[in-house]
């Protein structure tokens, strides 16, 4: 079957506010490049830094084409060159109207056709947000193919109050087909794919269910530190960074019901239900040595850059399964993955040590699916052994980086990739009370534990799987 190649499907002009931020640089200026390279832009399309740090469209074109050079270490020339020609940027006021106004009219002179998209990326300080919206609302950057549309990266709020101030500054101004609120985990093919695994092999759709499962574990770990993010990172910590956003979406593909339409509204209601069944168990923060050392973290920092949690879900097909996830900073090495670890048969309950049969899905660095299967050794005795089985999961299709992915949706004015409200919240109410209880009382879970940089995390990590009988299970390769 011939895979139709996703392009821009219209003309656009994608107005970046913030255009410094750590995620535009890492993400989305290479995910721009890379849809430049791949012939996927359309002929008209502009991008425009929108900042209050005085700046020429010379300076801003460098600033884009490090950021490309950083991320990919040979790039196509041709198309690096390209794609500068359609880069310009605006020293403009957050909180001044006249200021929006000014940069309207200049953007009319960059925009060739006046039949495209225009879209707003954000990536600042959520308090500039109230403004920002107010101004965009009043000033009126729709176009008469389309109402502007606004793409927010996550974190979506700091905690549910700020969530829920975000979404009434966001329905006071705008329509909700105006609002794409991005996780750019969801762009990952290999999560997507989560879903499509269970339900499209109906080995799996008879397996993963409390009655064959005895535990799920979802890890990502990362070998990069902070970054020289000080300000925003500590501010936040590994269970907001990672946790309430990226892992709770992948247990939510992981875990939910098929939807019983593809509808946006459909999809966001199962992940909502999913999330509003979890129940937090316990709770590991971590915290590498030297990280209070790093310029910008204060001395006695408390903030974590790891954590472990013990989840259980209220949920029909996972009722006592636990669900351990981990993640931190500067571990030793970058390995995303879901692994489910099928309950004992007999040799294992005859034999203690033998491993669980057990399936690995490997979502980053590379992607892969590995079955773990108790096979017997040859010979006149049962005595077993680990035989694993597994294949790379190459993409064969239309494969893109999430980015580049999720900007050609909301380009087209697909939702179905973006989040909705009711599962950030869910998510949130999972995070508050962990982060509540720290801030105030310092109660057990609160405590740090400090590790080592390159090590697996901290040893509580450890025993607070043990204590239920399991291992956490780390990549063999
Ligand atoms: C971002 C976090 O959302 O995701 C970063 O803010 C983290 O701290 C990054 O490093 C991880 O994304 P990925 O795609 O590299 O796993």
């Amino acid at each position: 079957m011939k895979i139709p190649f996703q392009i821009a499907e219209s003309n656009f002009t994608l107005v970046l506010f913030g255009a410094s931020g750590s995620l535009a640089k890492l993400k989305l200026f290479p995910a721009l490049y890379e849809l430049e390279k791949e012939k996927r832009m359309p002929k008209d399309y502009a991008i425009v830094g929108y900042a209050r740090t005085p700046m020429t469209d010379e300076a801003f074109r460098r600033f884009f084409e490090k950021a490309v050079r950083q991320q990919e270490k040979n790039p196509d020339e041709a198309a690096l060159k390209r794609i500068l020609a359609h880069i310009h940027y605006y020293t403009g006021s957050y909180t001044e109207q006249a200021s929006y106004k000014t940069f309207l009219k200049q953007l009319k002179t960059i925009e060739k056709n006046p039949s495209r998209v225009r879209l707003a990326y954000f990536s600042v300080p959520p308090d500039a947000f109230p403004d920002i919206f107010k101004n965009l609302a009043t000033v009126n950057w729709n176009t008469k193919k389309a109402p502007l549309r606004l793409i927010i990266e996550k974190p979506f709020g700091y905690n549910l109050a700020s969530a829920k101030k975000l979404k009434k500054a966001l329905q006071k101004n705008f329509k909700p087909e105006q609002i794409y609120l991005l996780d750019h985990y969801l762009g990952k093919e290999a999560v997507s794919n989560l879903l499509s695994l269970r339900y499209a092999n109906s080995i799996l759709t008879t397996l993963m269910t409390r009655e064959f499962v005895s535990n799920i574990q979802i890890t990502a770990m990362e070998d990069k530190d902070i970054e020289g993010r000080a300000n925003y990172f500590d501010h936040v910590g590994i269970l907001r960074d990672m946790v309430q956003s990226h892992l709770l979406q992948v247990l939510a593909y992981l875990t939910m019901y098929s939807p019983r339409t593809k509808t946006k509204s459909a999809i966001q209601h199962e992940k909502a239900r999913v999330l509003k069944s979890i129940r937090v168990g316990k709770v590991v923060r971590g915290q590498y040595m030297g990280y209070n050392k790093e310029p910008g973290i204060p001395k006695d920092s408390q903030t974590e850059t790891y954590t472990a949690l013990k989840l259980l879900l209220k949920h029909p097909l996972w009722k006592g399964v636990p669900v351990y996830i981990r993640s931190g900073k500067s571990l030793q090495k970058k390995w995303t993955s879901v692994v489910i670890e099928f309950a004992p048969r007999r040799p294992q309950r005859e034999t203690p040590g033998l491993p669980p049969n057990r399936l690995v899905i490997q979502l980053q660095p590379h992607e892969k699916i590995e079955f773990h299967l108790l096979t017997k050794l040859g010979g006149k005795t049962f005595d077993f052994h680990d035989l694993t089985t597994g294949r790379p999961i190459y993409c064969s299709g239309d494969c893109l980086v999430e980015h580049g992915r999720l900007l050609l949706d909301a380009i087209a004015g697909k939702q179905g990739l973006f989040l909705g409200f009711e599962e950030i919240f869910a998510a949130w109410r999972v995070i508050d009370p962990l982060q509540k209880s720290c801030d105030h009382a310092r109660s057990k879970h609160c405590e740090l534990h400090l590790y080592k940089k390159g090590s697996l995390g901290p040893k509580a990590a450890d025993e607070l799987i043990q204590a239920d009988g399991f291992e956490w299970f780390n990549s063999t390769s």
